[in-house]
């Protein structure tokens, strides 16, 4: 959405309330969005509109208050539907966020299907979440872990990838967008060549579902995570989406209520999709408020915030680069809002803190990606990443902190 050809920013950052508070007496300046998003009002007013006039337990009462809540919840599922444009809603699983998502398709999946000596792909740019439970599942099989490499740019090394492709593969896990470097992954490259292959993908949407709008029948992706709270959503709430013949084949994750069909001491039998792999009382107003997070981005637009999310990233790119003693970590040719990069003989920490008591919140460390800063031989970075509110201006803030940085330790 834009107005008369530009974007509303003005409007956008009044419609999320903590962008007015103060920090240190300074305005917030936050550029730690791929971390963990802010809320807009419509989604704040939405948890305690459920709390105050639309809450009980879903999908169990017969009561007016119950059907209120479940007809809520399943109307998110099918906006969650809409916004990834799956085919079906059951193919729509809430889980606690990405973490989960990919635990239950490594553990579920994993334990049916893999077997000594089958193979899983990951790249260099996996968060630990998209690493740890393929090592777990791997050591539990017998199966082996192949790593696509990255360039000096942190760009995703397609030739490499179809190299490592053997009648061994049984899946590839990657990323969408590196949320350490912001590389966006050629993720419909990488399907094609693996479905050629015969082997299924999952591809971590954490850093992309916020910033493109994503078609998973299109891409034809097996299986697709992302969190809430990255995409101007709750935290504890998170979708998986996967393909309706492959979830009907995997077993339960976790197991209790909700996820039944019928159970006796002899046997139980489980409920249909999605509720399979919903066990127990879900995240109801967190669900709720999600689809209204979608709400609200599709309202605004993903070619508005592409647009102006690469404005940012152009920029404070630009401006970087003209600093001296600045390495910006990360140049691939398609990049999402995130600009990693370390100030020569300063610790990230250093430069974070500094910052903070500007006003300007960043991210300094591994950022959970410590194959990443293995790669470059790093051990932190510090990393601004942008969202829909963010503005030119803030990255002059964020300029004129690094210089003060610079004044005091450089
Ligand atoms: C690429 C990526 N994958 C997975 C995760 C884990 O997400 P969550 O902690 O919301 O489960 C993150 C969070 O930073 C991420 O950036």
């Amino acid at each position: 959405m834009t107005v008369n050809g530009t974007y509303p920013i003005d409007r956008i950052r009044g419609d999320f309330p903590i962008l007015s508070e103060k920090v240190r007496s300074k305005p917030l300046i936050y550029l730690d969005n791929g971390a963990s998003a802010q809320k807009p009002s419509t989604v704040i007013n939405q948890i305690s509109k459920t709390y105050e006039a639309g809450y009980a337990n879903v999908h169990r009462g017969v009561h007016y208050m119950s059907q209120i809540a479940t007809d809520a919840m399943e109307a998110a599922r099918k906006k969650v539907q809409n916004f990834l444009n799956a085919e079906d809603e059951k193919e729509i699983i809430f889980v606690r966020g990405a973490t989960e998502g990919i635990n239950l398709v490594a553990t579920s999946w994993g334990r049916a299907n893999l077997r000594s000596g089958d193979e899983i792909i990951l790249s260099v740019l996996e968060h630990h979440s998209n690493i740890v439970p393929w090592q777990l599942i791997a050591e539990q099989t017998g199966a082996i872990i192949k790593v696509v490499p990255i360039d000096d740019n942190g760009g995703f090394i397609l030739d490499e990838f179809e190299k490592l492709l053997t009648e061994r593969t049984r899946i590839v896990a990657i990323t969408h967008v590196s949320n350490a470097l912001g590389t966006v992954v050629p993720v419909a490259e990488v399907i094609n060549l693996a479905h050629q292959n015969g082997s299924i993908v999952l591809l971590d949407g954490c850093q992309g579902a916020p910033h493109m709008a994503v078609d998973v029948t299109d891409l034809d992706a097996d299986f697709y995570v992302f969190s809430g709270h990255k995409l101007y959503g709750p935290s504890g709430i998170g979708v998986l989406y996967g393909k309706k013949a492959l979830l009907e084949e995997m077993p339960p994750y976790q197991s209790g209520g909700e996820m039944i069909d019928r159970v006796t001491f002899e046997k139980t039998t489980y409920a249909e999709l999605p509720f399979k792999f919903e066990a127990g009382t879900p995240h109801i107003a967190g669900i709720i408020a999600l689809g209204t997070a979608i709400d609200y981005v599709q309202g605004i637009g993903f070619d508005a915030i592409r647009e102006h999310e690469n404005k940012l990233l152009q920029y404070s790119t630009e401006r970087l680069s003209e600093m001296n003693s600045v390495d910006i970590i990360g140049t691939a040719e398609d990049k999402a809002a995130i600009l990693s990069f370390n100030l020569r003989d300063v610790h990230p920490h250093d430069v974070g803190t500094i910052l903070d008591h500007e006003g300007v919140a960043v991210r300094t460390g591994h950022h959970c990606a410590q194959p990443v800063m293995d790669r470059f031989d790093l051990s932190a970075t510090v990393r601004a990443s942008f969202g829909l509110y963010n503005t030119h201006e803030e990255v002059d803030a964020l300029v004129a902190g690094l210089q003060r940085v610079q004044e005091m330790l450089g």
